[in-house]
């Protein structure tokens, strides 16, 4: 079975990606994902927040003395230590192009066009083989249209395709009016590939102590629904990579993704439970299915049951949502009005 797959460019010898995530923080642990099979590496995000503070930082201190340095720091919002700053990030990328022979992904997370932008140009000069830009916007101000929401990822895209000559993919919010029109015009804005779909923070409540818990958990795989239905609907018809993210824990989801329409699937929250070295389990098991279904090659899975290929394309529209009600019997009455 050929496993081997086109990313925007990259030739992989298989469509498992490691999705951004803690895993890539050190070189140890990119090295690990690399050994347990990763056709390419994802990094952790490295956020406009940290590259601003660091730069507000340095020019407060170039300022204003050394005095007030720490003051400078707390300008922005603290972040998570663990995330390592702008310089850390680039030399760690130099490091894994160096030690891998695998392509490494760079990640931006930023919500704006201005001031971090550099970092992309600086990615591509230590070596990564693509940026993935996280465009992780959580419009709470309610005055704020849609088309304003919509127009900050194509600034960004702008702003990111001027400065590198490298594949650009955009990790995607699901949460658009038109989810489909919003990809359609990414692709025509150069975008390289399209990542289905980022997981948003979504905080909880703490009852014991009544506070905002802001917590993410792990993924299940019943969270592949979302992105399947949408790489479906998509395949075909942008030029695009499409790149599968979230709820994969078993090579019933990749497959299933493959088939949607997916040129790659990403996988954290399995590898954060497993370990990296469940890779191998996933390729493995990906492969031994589709081999003993007599596929060859990904060119005869890919997209054949997305809404294009299937024989009955309304499977993914509104008329099967009433049908799939009307299955439904009220399990706490005899049915009386039968
Ligand atoms: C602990 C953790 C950290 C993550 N950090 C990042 C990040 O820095 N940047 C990013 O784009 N996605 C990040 N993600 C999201 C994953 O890359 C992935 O898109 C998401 O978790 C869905 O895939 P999954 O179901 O395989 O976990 C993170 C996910 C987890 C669980």
């Amino acid at each position: 079975m050929d496993l081997s797959t086109d990313y925007m460019g990259l030739k992989l010898k298989h469509p498992i990606i490691a999705s951004s995530s803690p895993l890539s923080e050190t070189l140890e642990g990119i090295k690990l994902l690399e050994d347990s099979g990763a056709s390419a590496i994802v990094m952790f995000s490295l956020f406009e927040e940290q590259i601003r503070r660091e730069n507000e930082a340095f020019d407060f201190f170039l300022e204003s003395g050394t005095e007030n340095f720490a003051e400078s720091i707390n300008y922005f919002p603290h972040i998570d230590t663990a995330h390592k700053g702008p310089e850390d990030y680039l030399n760690l990328i130099r490091k894994a192009v160096a030690a891998t022979d695998i392509p490494i992904i760079g990640s931006l997370n930023g919500i704006t066009n201005e001031g971090w932008i550099d970092y992309a140009k600086q990615i591509q000069e230590a070596g990564a083989s693509a940026i993935e830009l996280n465009i992780y916007f959580i419009p709470t101000d309610i005055d704020m249209l849609a088309s304003a929401v919509e127009q900050r990822y194509f600034e960004i895209l702008k702003a990111v395709k001027d400065a590198v000559s490298l594949p650009v993919a955009i990790k995607l919010s699901p949460f658009f009016s038109a989810t489909g029109n919003m990809a359609k015009r990414l692709d025509e804005a150069g975008a390289d590939a399209l990542v289905l779909f980022n997981r948003f923070y979504q905080p909880d409540i703490d009852l014991d102590n009544l506070k905002i818990d802001p917590r993410t958990d792990l993924s299940t795989s019943a969270e592949i629904r979302l992105p399947l239905l949408w790489i479906a609907v998509l395949y075909g018809r942008i030029k695009a990579s499409l790149a599968a993210s979230r709820g994969i824990h078993s090579s019933t989801e990749i497959i299933k993704y493959l088939l949607a329409g997916a040129d790659v699937v990403m996988v954290a929250s399995a590898l954060m439970k497993n370990g990296p070295q469940y890779l191998s389990v996933l390729i493995d098991e990906t492969d031994n299915w589709l081999t003993a279904r007599d596929y060859h090659s990904l060119v005869e899975v890919r997209g054949a049951m997305s809404r294009q290929n299937v024989k009955d394309p309304g499977a993914f529209e509104r008329i099967n949502y009433i049908k799939v009600l009307e299955s439904f019997e009220n399990p706490f009455t005899s049915g009386i009005a039968k």
